[in-house]
């Protein structure tokens, strides 16, 4: 099975990209399934119905969340009815969303979760002990409900985290439990993919997809200036240098193990 993930898709900017760069990727990679992170897709700030049926009609099948996942609250109500928008599953049961998806394309299936880290982030519960209850628990419980799929099957991780650290302990801890430990949130892209002993892809961040001649999305002159002063300023969008970061996956469809991990990093026109 072959995946294709978008690390952050910040903004226009973001949507712009995968439009532009999704027809040229697909001739190349050949996804079985196109995922990405959606977060920012409302100008930086969560998303809505108008902003991720973009996304969809550019050929993303679903996407993760985040922190900033619930920042629109005219799009609460979309989060419920959804679902193939995917929420942190350590946040609490009530918070609107769907936390577990399995995409199914013919006879593959693949299973979608996302966590959010607790170092340097808004409170949630921890990520560790909820994949935990999520293999123990919820997987096999879920698996029933859903269509009789039987396991194993792929199942990916969107660990939405800011440090290095928890996001490295992350990948050591689902190592042979999943398929695949995709880090995202710092909107910066590592290049430490590898495939760890026991089976597991893994990369601490995949990126942001938008412009990238900016701060992590915003108009680079805006935050340079509030570290400058201090001062409080208003957040704009910068729609310049535009760059995909996502990452390839092949998985094997029948262990769910995975077999390679491809980092993309590339200028649109
Ligand atoms: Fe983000
Ligand atoms: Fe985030």
């Amino acid at each position: 099975m072959k995946v294709l993930f978008f690390g952050d898709v910040y903004g226009k900017a973001g949507r712009r990209t995968v439009q532009q760069a999704l027809p040229q990727l697909r001739e190349e990679f050949n996804p079985d399934f196109v995922l990405a992170n959606a977060e920012n897709l409302a100008d930086g700030k969560g998303l809505t119905e108008k902003t991720l049926s973009q996304l969809f009609n550019s050929g993303v099948d679903a996407v993760t969340g985040g922190n900033h996942l619930w920042d629109r609250t005219e799009s609460l109500e979309y989060l419920h009815s959804q679902k193939r928008i995917v929420k942190p599953l350590n946040y609490s049961e009530e918070a609107p969303g769907n936390p577990y998806l399995v995409l199914s394309k013919g006879d593959l299936h693949l299973g979608i979760i996302c966590l959010c880290g607790q170092l340097l982030m808004p409170p949630c519960d921890s990520p560790f002990a909820a994949l935990d209850r999520f293999i123990k628990y919820s997987l096999s419980i879920d698996n029933e409900k859903q269509n009789n799929i039987p396991l194993p099957y792929p199942i990916i991780l969107d660990f939405h985290a800011e440090t290095t650290s928890e996001k490295r302990a992350m990948g050591w801890f689902a190592d042979g439990k999943i398929s695949a430990v995709l880090g995202t949130h710092t909107h910066i892209q590592t290049a430490d993919e590898e495939i760890l002993p026991l089976g597991t892809a893994y990369i601490t961040d995949v990126g942001m997809t938008g412009s990238h001649n900016s701060v992590i999305g915003v108009k680079k002159e805006i935050i340079i200036e509030k570290f400058r002063t201090s001062v409080p300023n208003r957040f704009e969008s910068s729609d310049e240098g535009l760059q995909v970061n996502a990452v390839f996956l092949v998985l094997d469809s029948e262990t769910g193990f995975a077999e390679k991990i491809t980092r993309i990093k590339r200028n649109i026109d």
